[in-house]
């Protein structure tokens, strides 16, 4: 049997590159971009370790003509793409509403919810065309709760959800699913970087308040990805899913 093709956007770095090396472990042939040139090659070398089958495309998300272009390049090398997990973002301004820099509440929208929707729209025509496809759009346990301080963010990860919903009632008889991934507060860069919209002395405090007391690991939100995408959840569609250590359970 052919093997699946997978692609993660933000494949280089946190919950991203976590997904392609469990991707890789479980014997599919992997497709990471990133914006990051540097981190996306060294991704692609070190995930060449345990399989030939890594290739490191090149993308920015708020792009139209790169998304479009990046799934082209995947139909054209592998001729098919199985699973798509638009996964790449940024953390977005920390700043209060009426204070927020617009270029960055933009920018924020333009990488966090169009690259989601340029990258989306290109897979669902692939999908189409082949019958069969799973995506999963990164939204966050902020896309179904305010954050003071960061409405730019809030504001992308509620309408990836939104936009995840109507594409599954689209798309569903067609035999693709749509689900979105809500993970709570993830050890990555994104996090413990110093733009990170939520002070890490803020986090901390919401980890303490929730059911499992602890940050989650990467990895275990690259699990949920995978099982997402897998038969065993083929009645799951037009959801997005909470993976967050009981953040939202509070
Ligand atoms: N870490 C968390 O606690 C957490 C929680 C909820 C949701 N998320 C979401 O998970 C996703 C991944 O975050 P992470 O924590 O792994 O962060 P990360 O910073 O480790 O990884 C994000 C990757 O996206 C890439 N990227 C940024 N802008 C891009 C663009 N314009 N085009 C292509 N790639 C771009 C970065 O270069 C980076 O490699 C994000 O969408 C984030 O909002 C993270």
């Amino acid at each position: 049997m052919e093997r699946q093709v997978v692609l993660i956007t933000g494949g280089a770095s946190g919950i991203g590159y976590a997904a392609a090396s469990a991707w890789v472990r479980n014997g599919l042939r992997v497709v990471i971009s990133d914006i990051n040139v540097k981190a996306g090659e060294a991704a692609e070398h070190a995930l060449r370790a345990e399989s030939a089958d890594v290739r490191f495309i090149p993308a920015d998300v708020s792009s139209s003509s790169a998304c479009a272009g990046l799934i082209a390049e995947v139909m054209s090398r592998h001729g098919r793409l199985d699973i798509a997990f638009n996964n790449a973002g940024i953390a977005g301004p920390a700043a209060k509403v009426a204070d927020c820099p617009m270029d960055e509440w933009r920018r924020t929208i333009d990488i966090n919810l169009f690259g989601i929707y340029y990258c989306l729209a290109a897979e669902l025509k692939a999908f189409t065309a082949q019958g069969h496809g799973v995506a999963i759009n990164m939204a966050s346990v902020y896309g179904k709760r305010g954050v003071a301080g960061g409405s730019a963010y809030c504001a992308s990860k509620h309408a990836v959800i939104g936009l995840t919903k109507s594409a599954a009632l689209e798309y569903g008889k067609k035999g693709i699913r749509i689900n979105a991934l809500c993970p709570g507060f993830i050890e990555t860069p994104l996090t413990r970087g110093i733009d990170s919209t939520v002070p890490t002395s803020t986090m901390d405090a919401l980890v303490a308040r929730s059911a499992n007391r602890r940050y989650g690991s990467a990895d275990e939100i690259a699990q949920a990805a995978v099982w997402l995408a897998s038969d065993g959840a083929a009645y799951l569609n037009g959801t997005a899913i909470d993976v967050d250590g009981g953040f939202l359970a509070a």
